[in-house]
């Protein structure tokens, strides 16, 4: 604050300190004209409604007087008067380097742990997931949402439900953040057909126990046999080295409707996860592995709490 508006904020606040004071010193003796019944003669509503000249309530008088005494209390040990800084030497800079000073000395304490613990440690080391928490909703959750639930308008899995496109052990989940994962089914509409497309969809259905027509899809498991297997494997559970999802579980990455299937076997399906090891260094890779298995985890509690 310059000298300039230091002075005009010192100026306006003595003047209405003056003028409070003045009020408190001349209103208790002030002289209110009052008429014969004891009002001031002012009238509303036909006279139903006319002004008495009651004294101040004594509660309200204390309650003034206390703000009045305590805001110049205020005024001399804090910075508000112009500017003068107050004797207590506070300020909101100083608080807040403060602050900050003691969240970064808890902070380096959670990256130490970090450089020093293995992933599995992590994902049980709470202050450790929080910080994981914002780094996932910086960098991941734009693709794989919020609650890392997955987005299937692309294709980006869902990481929190123990089902692996390319595995859920430390070191698969790490390769997957450092490296980024790019997975292609080529379209196989054109090589199938359209009534084969519509009995192997109704096949891949069935491998998940979801609603689907018996007769084409017994007609469709030759089809998947041999068109589908080498990928997806015999029994469809998937193949990790491809990228090839498990198609058993009931958890699409594109949506899981007759239509969905249909669509990924006519145009095929790609999908891409960037590599981060350019843009977050290895303990933020580290804490974000930590968060996806940490709600692996958690999943697997909770099945075994069902059961
Ligand atoms: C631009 C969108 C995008 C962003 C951002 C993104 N992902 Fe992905 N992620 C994907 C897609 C798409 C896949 C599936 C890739 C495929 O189909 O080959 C994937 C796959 C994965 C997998 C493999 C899952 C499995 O089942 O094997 C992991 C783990 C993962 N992402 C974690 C992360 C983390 C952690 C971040 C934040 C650093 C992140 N992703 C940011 C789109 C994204
Ligand atoms: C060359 C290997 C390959 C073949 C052959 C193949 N797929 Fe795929 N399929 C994949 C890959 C890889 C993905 C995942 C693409 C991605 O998300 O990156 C996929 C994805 C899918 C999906 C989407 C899964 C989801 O979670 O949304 C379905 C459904 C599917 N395949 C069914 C089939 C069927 C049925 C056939 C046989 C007609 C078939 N695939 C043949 C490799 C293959």
């Amino acid at each position: 604050m310059n000298d300039f508006w230091s002075g005009w904020v010192m100026a306006l606040i003595i003047l209405n300190y003056v003028a409070i004071l003045l009020l408190f010193i001349w209103a208790p003796g002030a002289k209110i004209p009052v008429g014969e019944d004891g009002t001031t003669g002012h009238t509303w509503a036909n006279g139903l409604i006319r002004e008495a000249v009651n004294r101040l309530p004594m509660w309200w008088l204390v309650l003034s007087t206390v703000a009045f005494i305590a805001a110049f209390i205020y005024l001399v040990r804090y910075p508000g008067f112009g500017s003068y800084e107050g004797t207590l030497g506070w300020s909101s800079v100083q608080q807040l380097k403060e602050e900050e000073a003691a969240i970064n000395q808890r902070l380096s304490q959670v990256w130490a742990r970090v450089e020093s613990s293995d992933v599995l440690e992590l994902s049980q080391d709470k202050p450790a997931l929080k910080v994981a928490q914002r780094l996932f909703e910086d960098n991941c959750a734009a693709c794989h949402g919020m609650d890392g639930k997955g987005v299937s308008a692309i294709g980006a899995p869902n990481l929190v439900n123990n089902v692996w496109q390319y595995g859920g052990s430390v070191d698969e989940i790490l390769s997957s953040i450092t490296n980024g994962r790019k997975g292609l089914m080529p379209p196989l509409g054109k090589a199938l057909g359209y009534g084969n497309v519509k009995n192997v969809a109704n096949y891949a259905l069935s491998l998940s126990g979801a609603s689907h027509e018996a007769g084409p899809a017994a007609a469709g498991k030759p089809v998947f046999e041999q068109q589908c297997a080498a990928c997806h494997g015999i029994d469809g559970t998937g193949n990790k080295l491809l990228g090839a999802p498990n198609l058993t579980t009931g958890s699409w990455k594109f949506g899981g409707t007759y239509r969905d299937i249909v669509t990924a076997i006519e145009y095929g399906r790609t999908a891409e996860m960037p590599a981060w090891k350019d843009r977050l260094n290895e303990s933020e890779i580290k804490l974000l592995a930590a968060w996806v298995l940490s709600h692996d985890n958690d999943e697997e509690a909770r099945s075994h709490e069902d059961s």
